[in-house]
């Protein structure tokens, strides 16, 4: 048996922001924006809508889409870098609203490779056949952390949430390979005190480096080749990041997801909202192999190399 993705759910708030609504907010053009990041809109949640009510929203579509009940799940992984509070976590509070009553439950901050990391955290509960139902959830609500009078953070940013139920799959498919990383020494480039403090171009470096890398050491560690990959969902932090991911794996461009267009960059929840928006346009099918790779504040770093199917 593998360990893999049985359910798939996502939450996006209503509100639609996009480019030309923040002209008007602060000194930035459409223009720019596109250009820049190829961000054309994003979602804002409303103030009284916080990030563990997104990942309920979510959580429960995965639910419903794996055919298992809250009873069912073992262990609650949220990622998230704007909890509702320091504690109780969101996944606690999940807990709770979903009535998931022997799942343990904790918040994972590995900033926007988070998602990665719940999913390769929850292979390991799966294999030793220590717990069978893991619900991963990446969810954000970044628009409380932004500094909406700056323009260089300001514009990138969005609101949503995904989640996953990972369980056993038969062989041969589900999580084939991972890697995780971290390198405190560039927590400098990305943090959030007040607000998100952010040295661009440093990100930007690191991203296109290690993106690159870690989808071709997760293709090894599988005994794989760039020709084999049939699908790449990369963090969704900016189109020239990721089109640089595509590249280096020599992928046409109808092979990637660039949902960062529609949400901007969701942070932790990038990844699983892309992976639904594929499945949904028919871009995912059984037995293809999907690369997922996320990099973020920390600086952390993480991918994944998974065979699609239950
Ligand atoms: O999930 C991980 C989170 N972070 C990231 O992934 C971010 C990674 N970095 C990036 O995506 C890019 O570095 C940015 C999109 C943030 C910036 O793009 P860039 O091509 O690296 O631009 P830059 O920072 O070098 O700035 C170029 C110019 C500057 O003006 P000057 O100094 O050349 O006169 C900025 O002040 O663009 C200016 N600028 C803007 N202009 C209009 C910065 N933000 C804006 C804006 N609108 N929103």
């Amino acid at each position: 048996m593998g360990a893999g993705i049985i359910g798939v759910g996502r939450y996006l708030p209503d509100r639609v922001v996009t480019n030309a609504d923040l002209e008007k907010m602060m000194d930035t053009s459409d223009e720019w924006i596109r250009t820049r990041t190829g961000i054309e809109e994003r979602r804002i949640a409303p103030d009284d809508m916080d990030t563990s009510d997104m990942a309920y929203f979510a959580a429960r579509n995965a639910l419903e889409d794996a055919n298992i009940t809250a009873a069912d799940i073992d262990l609650i992984l949220v990622a998230t870098v704007t909890p509702d509070r320091p504690f109780p976590s969101v996944a606690c509070m999940l807990q709770e609203r979903l009535g998931a009553t022997k799942a343990a439950a904790l918040d994972i901050s590995a900033a926007c490779a988070g998602f990665i990391y719940g999913m390769v955290t929850a292979k390991q509960f799966i294999d030793t056949c220590a717990y069978r139902y893991i619900l991963v959830v990446g969810v954000e609500k970044l628009s409380k952390i932004v500094n909406w009078s700056d323009r260089n953070t300001a514009v990138l940013f969005g609101d949503g949430a995904g989640a996953v139920v990972m369980g056993p799959v038969s062989e041969g498919r589900g999580i084939l390979s991972f890697e995780l990383g971290a390198d405190g020494t560039g927590g400098k480039h990305l943090y959030h005190e007040e607000y998100v403090v952010m040295n661009g171009r440093e990100v930007f470096k690191f991203a296109v480096r290690q993106m690159g890398e870690s989808c071709i050491h997760v293709l090894e560690k599988a005994g794989l080749s760039k020709q084999d990959v049939d699908f790449l969902i990369p963090h969704q932090a900016n189109i020239r990041i990721v089109e640089a991911a595509r590249q280096r794996l020599e992928l046409p461009e109808d092979k990637m997801s660039t949902t960062v267009k529609k949400y901007g960059n969701t942070s932790a929840a990038s990844i699983p909202i892309s992976i639904v928006e594929e499945l949904e346009a028919g871009k995912i099918k059984d037995d293809d192999l999907i690369i997922m790779v996320g990099f973020g504040g920390g600086l952390t770093w993480g991918a994944i190399a998974l065979r699609w199917g239950r």
